[in-house]
């Protein structure tokens, strides 16, 4: 099984900074036309709205939310994920959780938990290496996804494919919650960049918050304004001594994370978390993405990806501050990719492949981990409880050294 073509992944740029627009003009649809207009519709009732709220109907609105009705992936998508572009990528990770979890003494029943599991790729491929192991008896699937269409496209993967033959029994749930506690392995890949996040600037009144207006002159356009106070959000959120120019924070996020942790070091478990994203650092990565090109986030809302870097800094204190668990990394997926052997799989798999699958397996592999592809960019945080400490300091986490 090979797969990848020539394919963007969702790149950093500024959102001030000269976007580079798609000439394509967007289908205009009733849906679309209708989230734009509600947006609209509500800002002039309530005013202005905050980005998180802006990202929330944009992306998840029921009648035309940007993840609802579409598959959003690869050559006719808007971008390409890891687990879309090479089997090694969900091998590799399979791998880790399997190795991890014999230190754990290979707790069952086995929960294995995905958020935001896209088109089911990166589950598959994990299920796959899992069977071939013959790990996979009291074993269940939990997806947490909110799209109908992508749900779909996970069952006619996971279930005509694959699970229904590995007799592994699969849920679908809209939120973490509703996942039963019991010991699982969590995985998050691309999932929390997605998460509504509010945008804060500084200025000599202190931190502003940057909230989505109609402009006044068109009133068919949105525009960014700054709140004329200090919001909730902000007070609750920015720290004394924060100097950024922009800061981003992501309450819906860390609080996920929190929960996550929670889960972790009640029932037992292990979670892998990756993303694109800083330690702290990071500024304005508030963007969109369209056929594989960034695009104004305030142009056709419901027909662009909306996406921020995640603060892997704010989501480890949150999961460390009342949680008896261990965080390891972030590390760059180069790192955890080199480190649990991608090359020798690469090797493996152009020793059996036909010509013209190793110069897409060579392209997948570059793309994986070169330092000014996915390597850097991309990182990975990991989370076990912390009775595993032991064993870990003794037989250290793989792939995070
Ligand atoms: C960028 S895609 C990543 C897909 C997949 N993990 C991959 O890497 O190919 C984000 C995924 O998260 C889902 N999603 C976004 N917001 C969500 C939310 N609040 N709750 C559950 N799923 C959500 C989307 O429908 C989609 O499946």
């Amino acid at each position: 099984m090979l797969r990848c073509t020539n394919h963007f992944f969702k790149r950093p740029l500024c959102r001030f900074s000269k976007l580079q627009h798609n000439n394509r003009t967007a289908p205009n649809t009733l849906s679309n036309f209708s989230i734009k207009q509600q947006i609209i519709t509500k800002i002039k009732v309530r005013g202005p709205i905050t980005f998180a709220e802006y990202m929330k109907d944009v992306l998840l609105n029921p009648q035309g939310g940007y993840y609802m009705h579409r598959d959003v992936f690869g050559d006719k998508g808007d971008f390409i994920t890891s687990p879309e572009l090479s089997q090694m990528f969900g091998e590799l990770l399979a791998v880790w959780f399997i190795n991890e979890w014999s230190k754990a003494g290979s707790p069952k029943p086995l929960q294995i938990v995905e958020l935001g599991p896209g088109r089911g790729t990166l589950c598959y491929d994990m299920l796959r290496v899992m069977s071939r192991f013959n790990l996979l008896d009291k074993t269940s699937v939990h997806l947490v996804e909110v799209s109908p269409h992508l749900t779909k496209l996970q069952a006619d993967l996971l279930c005509s494919n694959g699970a229904a033959s590995f007799g592994v029994p699969i849920s679908w749930h809209k939120h973490l919650k509703d996942v039963p506690d019991q010991f699982a392995f969590y995985l998050a890949h691309e999932f929390f960049d997605a998460l509504p996040i509010h945008q804060f600037k500084k200025t000599e009144h202190g931190y502003r918050e940057i909230l989505i207006d109609v402009d006044p002159v068109q009133e068919s356009k949105l525009r960014f304004v700054l709140s004329p106070t200090e919001t909730a959000v902000g007070k609750f959120f920015l720290s004394t001594d924060e100097s950024r120019e922009f800061v981003e924070v992501c309450p819906e996020g860390l609080t996920l994370a929190e929960g996550l942790a929670k889960r972790i070091e009640s029932y037992g478990g292990l979670g892998l978390i990756v993303d694109y994203g800083h330690e702290g650092q990071g500024r304005d990565t508030f963007r969109a993405f369209k056929n594989h090109k960034l695009h104004d986030p305030l142009i056709e809302p419901g027909t662009a990806d909306l996406t921020a870097d995640v603060d892997f800094e704010a989501m480890k204190k949150v999961m460390c501050g009342t949680n008896e668990v261990l965080v390891y990394g972030p590390v760059s997926q180069r790192t955890f990719l080199m480190n649990m052997g991608i090359e020798c799989r690469l090797e493996n798999l152009r020793k059996n492949a036909k010509p013209e699958q190793i110069e897409s397996l060579d392209y997948s592999y570059g793309m994986l981990v070169d330092p000014d592809k996915m390597g850097d960019r991309f990182k990975f945080l990991a989370v076990v409880p912390s009775t595993l400490s032991v064993i870990l300091n003794k037989y250290p986490i793989c792939g995070f050294s």
